[in-house]
């Protein structure tokens, strides 16, 4: 029987995501740069996606406010470089698409042709619909960003779980409604109690992608530097860490400087061997090029 979901060697596509609703979890996981979202598409992760998370992360913001969509189309191209599998998401960082539906267009179709991503990501909800319509009718595939959303942190009083009271899950659920009947592929509801993720995930025909929404949604999002153990201060509830890469990193610059400071780096067999005496040298056919700042050296 023929069927597109994609097996773990095909290219993941927006209409491969939305076909996995009810039938297999979903794999995602953000990245920002070549090495990393090697290591991510390898791992046979479903969506990739450049967050603007990227401005707290790896810029050293205080948070994604300032984040430009320059800054975003560099990491953006940077990761499509690393990935070939899984579908690559970008997420559209504060101002870029809030001015009009024009500018939610302009924007998007920039992440696509200097960028390279595949789909764009947008937060909110009933008010975003006609930027979402507008997008998915130009053809770009749009995730939508529900709940929590770190865009919006001063509008909801700091980084607070969202739809705790009966009024606001019945807020969130119409948005939830609203995103998926614009066209939006796949949705990420960010910081909601379980019962709102498992029934928003329940009601609507399009993917859920929980972060911080419990285990009921149809796929699970984390970001790759707390995953790995690089983010430091706070570490919200939902994160798991799978790693402490930090600690390894620290211990082996620690390792290196000591070596440095003692004589041990580098040694005999990190060095390279004193040019052959000049009647050597002529026998020789042209010489290698020297090894410099490349990082081709031989041996
Ligand atoms: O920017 C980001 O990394 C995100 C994910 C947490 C969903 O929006």
């Amino acid at each position: 029987m023929s069927s597109c979901i994609p097996d773990r060697k095909s290219k993941v596509t927006a209409p491969s995501i939305r076909a996995m609703k009810g039938r297999t979890r979903i794999t995602a996981m953000t990245a920002y740069d070549c090495p990393t979202a090697r290591l991510v598409d390898e791992s046979g992760m479903d969506i990739l996606l450049v967050g603007d998370s990227l401005g707290p992360t790896v810029l050293g913001y205080p948070s994604t406010l300032p984040v430009s969509l320059e800054e975003m189309l560099a990491h953006s191209r940077a990761v499509a470089r690393g990935a070939s599998r899984a579908l690559l998401v970008g997420d559209l960082p504060f101002g870029s698409y809030h001015e009009s539906v024009e500018q939610a267009l302009r924007s998007s179709i920039r992440f696509v042709k200097e960028g390279n991503v595949e789909a764009v990501k947008m937060e909110g909800g009933v008010e975003r619909t006609a930027a979402i319509r507008a997008v998915v009718e130009a053809g770009i595939p749009v995730m939508g960003h529900i709940g929590l959303r770190p865009q919006a942190v001063h509008q909801m009083g700091g980084f607070r779980v969202q739809g705790k009271t009966a009024e606001q899950a019945e807020r969130l659920l119409a948005d939830a409604a609203a995103v998926a009947e614009a066209g939006a592929f796949s949705v990420v509801l960010e910081g909601i109690p379980t019962e709102l993720g498992a029934e928003i995930t329940r009601r609507i025909p399009i993917p859920t992608i929980g972060i911080g929404a419990g285990p009921d949604c149809d796929g699970q999002i984390l970001v790759f530097t707390d995953l790995v153990g690089l983010t430091s201060g706070h570490v919200p509830k939902f994160v798991r860490r799978y790693a402490e890469a930090g600690a390894v990193i620290a211990a082996a610059l620690a390792a290196y400087r000591e070596d440095v400071l003692a004589g041990r780096f580098p040694s005999a067999e990190e060095s390279y061997g004193a040019a052959p005496p000049p009647a050597a040298q002529e026998k020789q056919a042209p010489a290698r090029k020297a090894a410099g700042s490349g990082r081709k050296a031989g041996s």
